[in-house]
Protein backbone atom coordinates (compact mmCIF):
# COMPACT_ATOMS: atom_id res chain seq x y z
CA UNK A 1 0.00 0.00 0.00
CA UNK A 2 1.31 3.36 -1.01
CA UNK A 3 2.30 6.08 2.03
CA UNK A 4 -0.86 8.70 2.78
CA UNK A 5 2.69 11.13 1.67
CA UNK A 6 2.41 9.41 -1.57
CA UNK A 7 -0.26 9.49 -2.40
CA UNK A 8 -0.83 13.49 -1.45
CA UNK A 9 2.50 14.13 -3.73
CA UNK A 10 0.64 12.35 -6.82
CA UNK A 11 -2.24 13.94 -6.41
CA UNK A 12 0.05 17.29 -6.09
CA UNK A 13 2.03 16.42 -9.51
CA UNK A 14 -1.28 15.99 -11.61
CA UNK A 15 -2.34 19.56 -10.40
CA UNK A 16 0.80 20.94 -10.78
CA UNK A 17 0.77 20.05 -14.61
CA UNK A 18 -2.86 21.50 -15.14
CA UNK A 19 -2.19 25.10 -13.39
CA UNK A 20 1.51 26.03 -12.43
CA UNK A 21 0.96 28.30 -9.87
CA UNK A 22 1.01 27.97 -6.02
CA UNK A 23 -1.56 29.06 -3.46
CA UNK A 24 -0.22 30.93 -0.77
CA UNK A 25 -4.18 30.50 0.39
CA UNK A 26 -6.45 27.62 0.63
CA UNK A 27 -10.26 28.02 1.43
CA UNK A 28 -12.62 25.23 1.90
CA UNK A 29 -16.35 26.24 0.73
CA UNK A 30 -19.25 24.24 3.16
CA UNK A 31 -22.87 22.92 1.50
CA UNK A 32 -24.14 25.58 -0.43
CA UNK A 33 -21.05 28.07 0.27
CA UNK A 34 -19.68 27.47 -2.89
CA UNK A 35 -20.93 30.46 -5.13
CA UNK A 36 -17.64 32.25 -3.46
CA UNK A 37 -15.48 30.52 -6.51
CA UNK A 38 -17.46 31.79 -9.23
CA UNK A 39 -15.87 35.17 -8.20
CA UNK A 40 -12.20 33.12 -8.78
CA UNK A 41 -10.79 33.33 -12.72
CA UNK A 42 -8.42 30.37 -12.90
CA UNK A 43 -7.68 26.57 -13.71
CA UNK A 44 -10.80 24.29 -12.15
CA UNK A 45 -9.98 20.73 -11.54
CA UNK A 46 -12.90 18.23 -10.53
CA UNK A 47 -11.70 15.91 -8.06
CA UNK A 48 -12.71 13.09 -10.14
CA UNK A 49 -9.85 13.67 -12.55
CA UNK A 50 -7.04 14.09 -9.68
CA UNK A 51 -5.42 10.49 -8.64
CA UNK A 52 -6.59 8.93 -5.58
CA UNK A 53 -8.61 12.32 -4.99
CA UNK A 54 -11.85 11.51 -2.84
CA UNK A 55 -15.02 12.69 -4.85
CA UNK A 56 -18.01 14.34 -3.17
CA UNK A 57 -21.43 12.38 -3.04
CA UNK A 58 -23.28 15.00 -1.23
CA UNK A 59 -25.81 17.22 -3.64
CA UNK A 60 -24.85 21.18 -3.09
CA UNK A 61 -21.11 20.16 -3.35
CA UNK A 62 -19.82 20.63 -6.74
CA UNK A 63 -16.33 18.36 -6.05
CA UNK A 64 -13.66 20.62 -7.52
CA UNK A 65 -10.48 22.69 -6.79
CA UNK A 66 -10.66 26.12 -8.38
CA UNK A 67 -7.69 28.33 -8.43
CA UNK A 68 -7.33 32.23 -8.70
CA UNK A 69 -7.39 35.19 -7.22
CA UNK A 70 -9.39 36.16 -3.54
CA UNK A 71 -8.87 39.23 -1.86
CA UNK A 72 -5.70 39.88 -4.08
CA UNK A 73 -4.05 36.85 -3.16
CA UNK A 74 -3.05 33.64 -4.80
CA UNK A 75 -6.01 30.74 -3.93
CA UNK A 76 -6.91 27.25 -4.46
CA UNK A 77 -10.81 27.12 -3.36
CA UNK A 78 -12.49 23.75 -2.34
CA UNK A 79 -16.14 23.69 -3.86
CA UNK A 80 -17.39 20.89 -1.69
CA UNK A 81 -15.89 18.36 0.27
CA UNK A 82 -15.78 15.56 1.57
CA UNK A 83 -17.11 13.69 4.75
CA UNK A 84 -16.73 10.95 7.32
CA UNK A 85 -20.33 9.65 6.59
CA UNK A 86 -20.13 8.98 2.70
CA UNK A 87 -17.51 5.80 3.92
CA UNK A 88 -13.81 7.76 3.33
CA UNK A 89 -11.12 7.26 5.65
CA UNK A 90 -10.47 10.26 7.65
CA UNK A 91 -6.90 10.34 6.00
CA UNK A 92 -8.71 10.70 2.56
CA UNK A 93 -10.94 13.02 4.00
CA UNK A 94 -8.13 15.56 4.61
CA UNK A 95 -6.02 14.73 2.11
CA UNK A 96 -7.05 17.39 -0.18
CA UNK A 97 -6.56 20.00 3.01
CA UNK A 98 -2.90 18.24 3.36
CA UNK A 99 -2.91 18.76 -0.77
CA UNK A 100 -3.41 22.13 -0.74
CA UNK A 101 -0.56 22.72 1.86
CA UNK A 102 1.60 20.48 -0.26
CA UNK A 103 0.82 23.35 -3.42
CA UNK A 104 2.30 26.18 -1.06
CA UNK A 105 -0.58 27.20 0.84
CA UNK A 106 0.20 28.35 4.94
CA UNK A 107 -3.12 30.15 5.54
CA UNK A 108 -6.70 27.93 5.24
CA UNK A 109 -9.54 29.23 5.53
CA UNK A 110 -12.58 26.78 6.59
CA UNK A 111 -16.34 27.22 6.16
CA UNK A 112 -18.91 25.23 6.81
CA UNK A 113 -22.98 25.50 7.60
CA UNK A 114 -23.77 23.90 10.96
CA UNK A 115 -26.64 23.63 13.23
CA UNK A 116 -26.76 25.84 16.43
CA UNK A 117 -26.98 24.43 19.80
CA UNK A 118 -26.67 27.90 21.82
CA UNK A 119 -29.72 29.27 21.24
CA UNK A 120 -28.57 33.05 21.20
CA UNK A 121 -27.84 31.90 17.53
CA UNK A 122 -30.18 31.80 15.03
CA UNK A 123 -30.61 31.03 11.30
CA UNK A 124 -28.35 32.92 8.63
CA UNK A 125 -26.27 33.73 11.89
CA UNK A 126 -22.15 34.06 10.84
CA UNK A 127 -19.89 32.18 13.77
CA UNK A 128 -16.44 32.27 13.33
CA UNK A 129 -15.11 29.26 15.39
CA UNK A 130 -12.93 29.74 18.49
CA UNK A 131 -12.09 26.32 19.21
CA UNK A 132 -13.60 22.60 18.41
CA UNK A 133 -14.18 19.25 19.97
CA UNK A 134 -13.40 16.09 17.44
CA UNK A 135 -13.23 13.85 20.46
CA UNK A 136 -16.49 12.61 18.64
CA UNK A 137 -14.80 10.86 15.26
CA UNK A 138 -11.57 9.53 14.50
CA UNK A 139 -8.85 11.32 14.33
CA UNK A 140 -7.25 12.32 10.79
CA UNK A 141 -3.81 11.95 12.57
CA UNK A 142 -4.52 8.01 13.12
CA UNK A 143 -2.25 5.81 11.23
CA UNK A 144 1.36 6.51 10.45
CA UNK A 145 2.74 10.05 11.03
CA UNK A 146 3.39 11.65 7.77
CA UNK A 147 6.42 13.14 9.41
CA UNK A 148 6.89 15.46 6.11
CA UNK A 149 3.94 17.48 7.46
CA UNK A 150 4.19 17.27 11.01
CA UNK A 151 4.49 16.29 14.84
CA UNK A 152 3.16 12.61 15.70
CA UNK A 153 2.14 14.30 19.19
CA UNK A 154 1.11 18.32 17.59
CA UNK A 155 -0.30 20.40 20.16
CA UNK A 156 -4.46 21.80 19.80
CA UNK A 157 -3.97 24.46 22.29
CA UNK A 158 -4.22 26.69 19.70
CA UNK A 159 -5.87 25.48 16.52
CA UNK A 160 -7.56 28.58 15.38
CA UNK A 161 -5.08 31.47 14.83
CA UNK A 162 -5.87 34.20 17.01
CA UNK A 163 -3.97 36.20 14.72
CA UNK A 164 -6.87 35.74 12.33
CA UNK A 165 -9.44 35.78 14.32
CA UNK A 166 -8.63 39.30 15.50
CA UNK A 167 -8.42 40.16 11.49
CA UNK A 168 -11.92 38.66 10.97
CA UNK A 169 -13.73 40.86 13.74
CA UNK A 170 -12.30 43.66 12.24
CA UNK A 171 -13.42 42.61 8.83
CA UNK A 172 -16.64 42.44 10.14
CA UNK A 173 -16.81 45.40 11.72
CA UNK A 174 -15.63 46.99 8.80
CA UNK A 175 -18.18 45.66 6.35
CA UNK A 176 -20.96 46.14 9.46
CA UNK A 177 -21.55 42.37 9.37
CA UNK A 178 -22.62 40.66 13.01
CA UNK A 179 -20.13 37.57 13.58
CA UNK A 180 -20.36 36.50 16.35
CA UNK A 181 -17.93 33.19 18.14
CA UNK A 182 -18.23 29.77 19.55
CA UNK A 183 -16.90 26.31 19.51
CA UNK A 184 -17.86 23.65 17.32
CA UNK A 185 -18.10 20.13 17.52
CA UNK A 186 -18.15 17.20 14.79
CA UNK A 187 -20.30 14.39 14.94
CA UNK A 188 -19.94 11.49 12.15
CA UNK A 189 -23.29 12.13 10.39
CA UNK A 190 -24.93 11.60 8.20
CA UNK A 191 -27.89 11.48 10.34
CA UNK A 192 -29.08 15.09 12.32
CA UNK A 193 -28.60 14.17 16.10
CA UNK A 194 -30.86 13.48 18.89
CA UNK A 195 -32.47 16.44 21.23
CA UNK A 196 -30.44 14.66 23.97
CA UNK A 197 -27.20 14.54 22.01
CA UNK A 198 -27.58 18.44 21.78
CA UNK A 199 -28.51 18.78 24.98
CA UNK A 200 -25.02 16.36 26.07
CA UNK A 201 -23.06 18.85 23.60
CA UNK A 202 -24.34 21.66 24.81
CA UNK A 203 -23.55 20.82 28.50
CA UNK A 204 -19.96 20.34 26.96
CA UNK A 205 -19.74 23.23 25.80
CA UNK A 206 -20.40 23.36 22.14
CA UNK A 207 -22.16 26.12 20.69
CA UNK A 208 -22.60 24.34 17.01
CA UNK A 209 -22.61 20.78 15.27
CA UNK A 210 -21.88 19.73 12.16
CA UNK A 211 -20.18 16.86 10.03
CA UNK A 212 -17.28 18.54 8.71
CA UNK A 213 -14.50 21.31 9.69
CA UNK A 214 -13.05 20.12 12.65
CA UNK A 215 -10.91 17.10 10.98
CA UNK A 216 -9.82 19.24 8.67
CA UNK A 217 -8.39 21.91 10.83
CA UNK A 218 -6.45 19.40 13.14
CA UNK A 219 -4.75 17.99 9.94
CA UNK A 220 -4.12 21.50 8.46
CA UNK A 221 -2.56 22.49 12.24
CA UNK A 222 -0.73 19.08 12.06
CA UNK A 223 1.02 20.29 8.87
CA UNK A 224 1.55 23.77 10.09
CA UNK A 225 -1.10 25.84 8.37
CA UNK A 226 -2.58 29.33 10.03
CA UNK A 227 -6.56 28.87 10.44
CA UNK A 228 -9.49 30.70 10.62
CA UNK A 229 -13.12 29.00 10.52
CA UNK A 230 -16.79 30.15 9.86
CA UNK A 231 -19.48 28.65 10.31
CA UNK A 232 -23.32 30.06 9.30
CA UNK A 233 -25.37 28.66 11.11
CA UNK A 234 -28.41 27.06 8.85
CA UNK A 235 -31.01 25.51 11.41
CA UNK A 236 -30.98 25.08 15.04
CA UNK A 237 -30.46 22.01 16.36
CA UNK A 238 -32.30 19.02 16.80
CA UNK A 239 -34.92 19.56 19.75
CA UNK A 240 -34.11 23.11 19.82
CA UNK A 241 -35.88 23.64 16.36
CA UNK A 242 -39.67 23.19 16.22
CA UNK A 243 -39.49 21.23 13.30
CA UNK A 244 -37.79 18.30 11.82
CA UNK A 245 -34.58 18.76 10.10
CA UNK A 246 -33.43 18.63 6.56
CA UNK A 247 -30.84 19.02 4.09
CA UNK A 248 -32.90 20.70 1.98
CA UNK A 249 -33.46 23.37 4.47
CA UNK A 250 -29.17 23.56 5.14
CA UNK A 251 -28.83 24.97 1.66
CA UNK A 252 -31.44 27.03 1.06
CA UNK A 253 -30.76 29.26 4.75
CA UNK A 254 -27.10 29.12 4.01
CA UNK A 255 -27.47 30.31 0.41
CA UNK A 256 -29.90 32.98 1.84
CA UNK A 257 -26.74 34.21 3.94
CA UNK A 258 -24.38 33.76 1.10
CA UNK A 259 -24.32 38.14 0.31
CA UNK A 260 -22.63 38.39 3.98
CA UNK A 261 -20.63 35.38 3.84
CA UNK A 262 -19.10 36.33 1.17
CA UNK A 263 -18.14 39.80 1.92
CA UNK A 264 -16.49 38.89 4.40
CA UNK A 265 -14.38 35.73 3.44
CA UNK A 266 -13.56 38.21 0.33
CA UNK A 267 -12.31 40.68 2.61
CA UNK A 268 -10.74 38.34 4.99
CA UNK A 269 -8.58 37.03 2.53
CA UNK A 270 -7.35 40.27 1.27
CA UNK A 271 -6.74 41.55 5.39
CA UNK A 272 -4.58 38.15 6.50
N1 LIG B 1 -26.33 18.89 12.80
C1 LIG B 1 -25.23 18.38 12.21
N2 LIG B 1 -24.72 18.90 11.12
C2 LIG B 1 -25.32 19.97 10.57
C3 LIG B 1 -26.48 20.54 11.15
C4 LIG B 1 -27.00 19.97 12.33
O1 LIG B 1 -28.03 20.40 12.90
N3 LIG B 1 -26.83 21.59 10.35
C5 LIG B 1 -25.92 21.66 9.36
N4 LIG B 1 -25.01 20.68 9.48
Amino acid sequence: MESEYTAIQICCDYILNKCGERPELAVVLGSGLGGLADRMDGVQIAYQNIPGMPVSTVSGHAGRFVFGTLGGKKTVAMQGRVHFYEGYSMAEVVRPIRVMRALGADKLILTNAAGAVNECFSPGDLVMISDHILSFVPSPLIGENVSQLGARFPDMSAVYSPRMRNIAENCAADLKISLKSGVYIQTTGPNYETPAEINMMKQMGADMVGMSTACEAAAAKHAGMEICAVSVISNMAAGISKTALSHSEVQMITNKASKPFQALICKLAEMI
